[in-house]
């Protein structure tokens, strides 16, 4: 099995999906540890009651990022990732630690990107009056929410929609999404090749699921 070390900074609804489909054995993997930049994100509990390594490393304490990411990038290597899967981790990396993970570091991105990346996204795909919305998983580079997109899924934006209703419904498609790029990984089907990502040796840059 894959050794999974998952970056939180919030509630972990993503990393519980992951933590369950590992001891269910869905996925090839076992999550050796949960790290968190906040002391009271509530996904640092989901990592205890599991039994995993939960880790506190508050970016407040350090002077700079690269500092910070210093120290990220020393703790995570402690666990000897075969992939590190950030999960609402909300702190920008710095390339030296995007480089020292590249091909086996990946986020998941409420959009359907290369549309809204950043913050707000439910918000912005509302006022734009877009008509469908959703989440993609891709691998990170050194370009913020722009790295090569492994999965999508999609949602129809409705009249009656609000922020929260869509982001709800967004929630429930990356809880979908992500354990099965993660299952994908663990099972070697993933590679990053410098023209995209290729699942089983085919492009995916289609792919994605309604
Ligand atoms: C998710 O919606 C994820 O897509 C988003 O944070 C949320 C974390 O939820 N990530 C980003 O916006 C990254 N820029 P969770 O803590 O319940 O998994």
């Amino acid at each position: 099995p894959k050794r999974i070390v998952v970056l939180i900074s919030g509630s972990g609804s993503n990393l519980q999906v992951i933590l369950d489909q590992t001891r269910e054995g869905r996925i090839n993997g076992t999550v050796a540890a949960v790290i968190s930049n906040r002391a009271d994100a509530y996904g640092l509990t989901r990592a205890e009651q599991a039994g995993v390594d939960a880790r506190l490393l508050d970016h407040k304490l350090f002077a700079d990022r690269e500092s910070f990411d210093s120290a990220l990038i020393e703790l995570i290597d402690n666990y000897q990732p075969d992939l590190v899967v950030l999960a609402g981790f909300m702190r920008i990396l710095t390339p030296e630690l995007v480089r020292h993970y590249q091909g086996r570091l990946m986020n998941i991105h409420p959009s359907l990107l290369p549309k809204y990346k950043g913050l707000h996204t439910h918000r912005r795909a509302l006022e734009a009056g877009d008509d469908v919305h959703g989440c993609s998983v891709h691998f990170v580079t050194e370009e913020l929410d722009g790295g090569p997109v492994i999965v999508q899924a999609r949602t129809p934006i409705m009249k009656t929609d609000t922020e929260d209703s869509l982001q709800q419904r967004v929630h429930t498609l990356e809880h979908q999404i992500y354990p099965l790029a993660v299952e994908w990984f663990c099972n070697e089907r993933l590679t990053l090749a410098s023209d995209g990502v290729q699942l089983d040796g085919t492009p995916v840059g289609a792919a994605g699921f309604d």
